[in-house]
């Protein structure tokens, strides 16, 4: 890929206003406040506003990202947006936000049902159009898990949140470099994580709609335990070792925030001390391709990151996937 230096140049979040605890949660179904805290550290997590939809959330991280960068939204080169709960099936959301964006006519995907794994796959290929010669990408990680998840099963509906976060990459010589991003997907485990009805294996029926099949989230949780922990530790391993430097480098660690004992299960198999890990799955829960982008933006903003840092980010997805992205500041 040469030496061109392709660099982050802002980032930005948005989180809906309503927070909802756990406590709320035993209205809906059979849990308690004990329960999610010692299974997932989970203690709150945001909930988007009735008519505040998936568009409305992305545009607002995509605009604190170009005001942290100092650019204007005609400034932007192509834009790809990662949810698993777009705004409506077809077109996807890109196309939405390009135009509420006030962006050129450039190029404007998105990538969905990876899970969160997404957002640095996006962040993967928009990394590689860079070096291709796209001057700046938005990449936009968003997700309204609280409308796509059922409220009655206690399985799924407790492990989520709403939120969007949003990096602008280009070349440069300002800005934190991407030195390094690794992805990777083993599709003979699509069956610990999956959405089955609604697609055009089983298309939805009046009956199943109205037993919220549609909503309904076939998740084998220990499996996906195990295999977030083995994945985020390899690809966080590789984009290292591709970048010819040692974990003891690493100044901060920004995993997938899906549950602080995956986080803990991580840092122990990785020999790295927990006070490396940045954690803040306690106030947003898991925000699906939202996460890292939100984890870092937090981060950053709380003094965390010092200039010549190193900062490990990775993450897993349904699918299954996994990736992982090494940043200088
Ligand atoms: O981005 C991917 C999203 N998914 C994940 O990251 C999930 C990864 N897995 C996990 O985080 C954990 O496996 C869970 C938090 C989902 C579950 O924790 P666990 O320690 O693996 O729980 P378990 O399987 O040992 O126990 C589940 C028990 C079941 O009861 P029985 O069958 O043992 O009597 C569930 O019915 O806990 C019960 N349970 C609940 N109880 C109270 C499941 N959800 C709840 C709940 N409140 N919300």
């Amino acid at each position: 890929m040469g030496n061109t230096r392709i660099c982050l140049l802002g980032v930005g979040a948005y989180l809906p206003e309503r927070i909802m605890t756990n406590e709320e949660w035993t209205e809906h179904v059979d849990t308690s406040d004990e329960w999610i805290t010692a299974r997932t550290g989970i203690k709150r997590r945001r909930i988007a506003a009735d008519g505040e939809g998936t568009v409305d959330m992305a545009v607002a991280a995509a605009l604190c990202a170009l005001d942290d960068a100092g650019l204007a939204p005609d400034e932007i080169d192509e834009i790809i947006v990662t949810t698993d709960t777009p705004e409506v099936y077809i077109p996807d959301t890109a196309a939405f936000v390009q135009y509420r964006l006030g962006a050129r006519e450039i190029p404007a995907y998105a990538l969905g049902s990876s899970g969160c794994a997404g957002f640095l796959q996006a962040l993967d290929i928009a990394r590689a159009r860079c070096h291709f010669g796209v001057g700046r990408v938005l990449v936009i990680g968003v997700e309204v898990l609280s409308r796509l998840i059922s409220w009655n099963d206690r399985n799924t509906s407790v492990l989520f949140g709403d939120a969007a976060a949003a990096f602008i990459i280009g070349q440069g010589k300002l800005g934190a470099e991407i030195i390094g991003v690794t992805a990777g997907t083993d599709g003979s485990r699509v069956d610990i994580l999956m959405m089955e009805v609604g697609g055009s294996r089983r298309p939805f029926t009046l009956e199943e709609a109205q037993q919220g099949e549609h909503q309904h989230v076939i998740m084998n949780g220990r499996e996906l335990f195990k295999e977030a922990v083995r994945r985020m530790s390899e690809a966080a391993c590789r984009v290292i070792e591709q970048a010819g430097v040692t974990l003891q480098d690493i100044a901060l660690v920004v995993p997938h925030q899906a549950n602080l004992r995956i986080i803990q299960a991580v840092a122990k198999k990785l020999d790295m001390p927990l006070n490396k890990f940045f954690i803040n799955v306690q106030e947003y829960g898991n925000t699906g391709s939202a996460s890292v982008p939100l984890a870092l933006w937090e981060a950053r903003k709380n003094g965390l990151i010092a200039g010549g840092d190193l900062v490990l980010l990775t993450s897993f997805g349904a699918g299954f996937h996994w990736a992982a992205a090494l940043l200088r500041f």
